[in-house]
């Protein structure tokens, strides 16, 4: 550790965990295709985002028989539209390891009030017993604990001839992890995360059994437009074919195409999924010879190669009150951003204190290389003030 500052600084600072990083080489040029002040209900309007949906189906490698929707409010109305329109009818299992899957819990307990609810949780850094999942019950999950690092490290849990739907939140993990879909009934994901992309509007992907669920039951609360997705017990095909429920902004689907194309450049799921796991593998490096950091997902398994969250190990700091740790933790993650090395990597306001890096397809590894030294040199800042 030193109090020299490092010479070299990441050309991008950009490691927010969303939005997250605009991909690499992106500039507004990109965007000058976008089919301003136009219907989205055109012709041009409507292939552009046919476009967007089959280009998501074959880099995700969904399977040809689910359906693929653009939806409004980004991941939490994908989310939530899968949740108003499939629950109720069967039991339901929520699992829980950081405030967004808590969110889920909320939403199922106290908004939709199912009384037939189990809850599993664990706490930031661990993982609940995935399969206490019930296959006769209906499953809410993330595959990707964006707010403690912790990700599913599989689907092997999820019984392939389940009963129930399972519906899995997989915003921070879409583009980066390998999404079993025969295992997922209803995936969402939001266009400002792995790839990049601006926010407003989220996927929806369906099984047919997610499909055949939509169509043999209606939900006894009343269902806001933007979750429409029948009419008279019917799916409404357009959806999944470009004919959005309202207006998308054409802006944020320019840009979305544009990070498409950057990922089929650099080599589709596969080459974004190393990429990731390239950066995750350059913070591990770094963390083994730290002696101040670790990961707060102890076991590799389950440790996400996206949001990556650090907790501070130093006995300097364990020493510390809560309020004087969480006041080293801000101040370590202001001077990261103060020097313009890193912006953003404070870690989630419920979360452990500690230091949360994005390490999504969209980072560079050199600019995660350039980071490590002044990670070191912050902190002993922060010890030293
Ligand atoms: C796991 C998870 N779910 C939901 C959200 C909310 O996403 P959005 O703001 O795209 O709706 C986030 C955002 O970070 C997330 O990480």
């Amino acid at each position: 550790m030193t109090g020299i500052k490092p010479a070299v600084r990441p050309a991008r600072p950009f490691f927010s965990s969303g939005p997250c990083a605009k991909r690499p080489g992106w500039t507004p040029e990109g965007l000058n295709g976008a089919l301003l002040g136009r219907s989205h209900r055109s012709k041009p309007g409507k292939a552009k985002l046919k476009d967007a949906i089959e280009r998501t189906r074959a880099m995700l490698r969904i399977p040809a028989d689910y359906k693929v929707a653009i939806v409004p409010a980004s991941d939490t109305g994908a989310v939530e539209m899968a949740m108003w329109s499939l629950l109720g009818p069967l039991p339901v299992d929520v699992f829980a390891w950081e405030s967004f899957g808590e969110d889920w819990v909320t939403d199922t307990v106290k908004q939709l009030k199912l009384k037939d609810t189990q809850v599993f949780k664990a706490d930031y850094g661990a993982l609940p017993d995935l399969h206490q999942a019930n296959p006769h019950h209906d499953t809410v999950f993330l595959w990707n604990g964006t707010t403690s690092g912790v990700r599913v490290p599989d689907g092997n849990w999820i019984a392939a001839d389940r009963r129930g739907i399972t519906i899995c939140d997989a915003t921070s993990a879409a583009f980066a992890m390998d999404l079993p879909w025969d295992r997922l009934d209803a995936t969402t994901f939001s266009w400002q995360k792995v790839l990049g992309g601006e926010a407003a509007h989220g996927m929806l992907v369906l099984s047919p059994n997610a499909v055949a669920r939509l169509e043999a039951y209606t939900p006894h609360w009343p269902m806001p437009k933007i979750f429409r997705m029948t009419k008279g017990g019917k799916l409404v095909e357009g959806i999944f074919e470009g004919e959005t429920i309202n207006t998308p902004s054409m802006l944020a689907l320019e840009d979305y195409l544009d990070a498409l194309g950057w990922a089929e450049s650099a080599g589709g799921l596969d080459a974004l999924m190393a990429r990731a796991d390239r950066n995750l593998g350059v913070l591990a490096a770094w963390v083994k010879t730290s002696g101040w950091a670790d990961f707060l997902a102890g076991d590799t398994r389950i440790r996400s190669n996206t949001s990556v969250c650090l907790k501070i190990v130093d006995p300097w700091f364990a020493a510390l009150d809560a309020d004087r740790k969480a006041e080293a933790a801000k101040r370590l993650a202001s001077l990261l951003e103060k020097e313009g090395v890193a912006l953003d990597i404070g870690a989630y306001r419920s979360a452990p204190p500690g230091l949360r890096i994005w390490c999504g397809a969209t980072v560079d590894a050199a600019d995660l290389e350039a980071l490590t030294p002044w990670l070191d040199w912050a902190w002993s800042q922060v010890k030293a003030g």
